[in-house]
């Protein structure tokens, strides 16, 4: 492929344009599509669209695509099982990819403590994957209230759902949510909810768990599960301080509270280690993995410790779920992350992060830079002192970005995520600052 980015016309091209009058017609309109790309090929973090311009991938169709567009061992196994059998349903029958695949599960999940006494159920999403978790937590714990974070994303699902609070038009609409469920604040270090400073602070945001929620509004003896994302994704790339995990894990533990760790997003390598749980030394009871697993192929699995997952059969099941031909693509991504490709996203995020960084003095806009390995997320506000949210400047910088060819997506309000594929080379990602560089110019001018 050509070197990216390679913008020959205005965008979208004649091709793209009439794609998406097509796509107006005929596709509900409840996706959420911030410009006019559309898709011919890929490859690594290159893609290209259908009128040949040539475009930097930093949003890696939302945080899947880890190995690269099309990695050849991946398309290698997903031709190599597609040519013995597309589907025979594991909820009815047995075969090895399914197998391998939790076994490989049990060996790699934050769960269990590194014992491998792992369990793992499979269904083809995040959002399945959420819904999993929740109806394990429930069955196992024989308690039905759930706590989650505000400004978390789960999924669309209906369970999924109630326990998401990202934006509210992801909710607008569908209500009643599904009772029993509370949300407290996140440990948004750069907005403390309490007005504290991650280095000197005890997760005091938790008091509202601790003081609040389990004091006025539920006993924790009904309380079955917390979930929480490690750095929450859709809400805008935010990273904790590492107390807010231990001190959830003492407090879900002291009351026989199960903890889930999302790990739909920033799971499979993308911050560095295979799961962001590790960077936090966090060992939870339940963990939900989608998106980065299989490449692009639809997977999501949910792994538990093995006494918790211990439901009858006809609990819970899926026809399609952990499907040969996306385990078979999963154990490929798996060995491609293992053999370097984690610490590619470690130290070219890390050099990433630190360009984003050297950009702070020149763009007064840039409030904050974070993140772990290739999940790095860039807050715009209108003033660093009062942080007023940079909202309508975050959207033309998003859209600035496609124009120059470089794919990224906003999180949150205000904030922009760069969630390349693991295989972007150091070069690729300075050629993306160059151009994040010259984009904050323009809409600051
Ligand atoms: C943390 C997290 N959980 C769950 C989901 C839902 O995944 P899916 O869209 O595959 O249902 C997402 C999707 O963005 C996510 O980021």
């Amino acid at each position: 492929m050509r070197t990216p980015p390679d913008i020959k016309m205005p965008l979208p091209g004649p091709k793209a344009a009439a794609i998406i009058a097509r796509d107006n017609q005929y596709v509900s309109p409840s996706y959420t599509r911030d410009y006019p790309f559309v898709m011919a090929k890929g490859e690594g973090a290159v893609v290209e669209d259908v009128d040949g311009n040539v475009f930097l991938d930093c949003a890696a169709g939302i945080a899947v695509n880890g190995t690269g567009h099309s990695h050849p061992d991946v398309v290698r196994a997903i031709t190599e099982q597609a040519h013995k059998y597309l589907h025979m349903s594991g909820t009815d029958f047995y075969y090895e990819p399914q197998v391998k695949l939790a076994e490989e599960m049990a060996a790699i999940v934050p769960v269990g403590g590194g014992t491998g006494e792992v369990r793992s159920f499979f269904g083809n999403s995040g959002a399945e994957a959420v819904e999993a978790a929740l109806k394990l937590a429930r069955y196992a714990s024989k308690r039905f209230n759930i706590i989650a974070f505000l400004g978390s994303f789960h999924g669309r699902t209906l369970g999924a759902l109630a326990v998401t609070s990202s934006k509210y038009v992801q909710r607008r609409g569908f209500g009643p949510m599904m009772p029993g469920v509370f949300h407290a604040p996140y440990a948004n270090c750069y907005r403390c909810p309490v007005g504290l400073e991650p280095d000197s602070c005890a997760a005091e945001c938790l008091n509202f768990v601790e003081e609040q929620i389990l004091v006025h509004l539920v006993s924790p003896d009904e309380v079955a599960a917390v979930i929480v994302e490690p750095i929450q994704g859709e809400g805008g790339y935010v990273v904790p301080a590492p107390q807010f995990h231990q001190r959830l894990r003492e407090l879900t533990s002291k009351h026989g509270i199960l903890l889930i760790a999302d790990e739909v997003q920033s799971g499979m390598g993308r911050t560095g280690r295979m799961f962001a749980c590790e960077h936090f030394g966090l060992d939870v009871d339940i963990v939900t993995v989608a998106k980065g697993i299989a490449s692009g192929l639809p997977l999501g699995v949910t792994s538990a410790r093995r006494e918790i997952m211990t439901w009858p059969p006809g609990a819970h099941a899926s026809t399609f779920g952990g499907n040969p031909v996306s385990a078979a693509a999963a154990l490929a991504t798996i060995g491609i992350l293992k053999d370097g490709l984690i610490r590619n996203a470690e130290t070219v995020g890390g050099h990433l992060l630190d360009r984003l960084l050297g950009l702070k003095d020149k763009h007064p806009i840039i409030g904050d830079v974070r993140g772990r390995g290739l999940m790095i997320g860039v807050e715009l506000v209108r003033d660093r002192v009062t942080k007023e949210r940079a909202t309508t400047e975050r959207d033309q910088l998003v859209q600035a970005m496609f124009k120059r060819g470089v794919l990224i997506l906003g999180a949150g309000r205000n904030a922009v995520r760069f969630a390349p594929p693991l295989v972007l080379t150091t070069a690729e990602a300075d050629t993306v600052v160059a151009l994040f560089d010259e984009c904050l110019s323009e809409i600051a001018g």
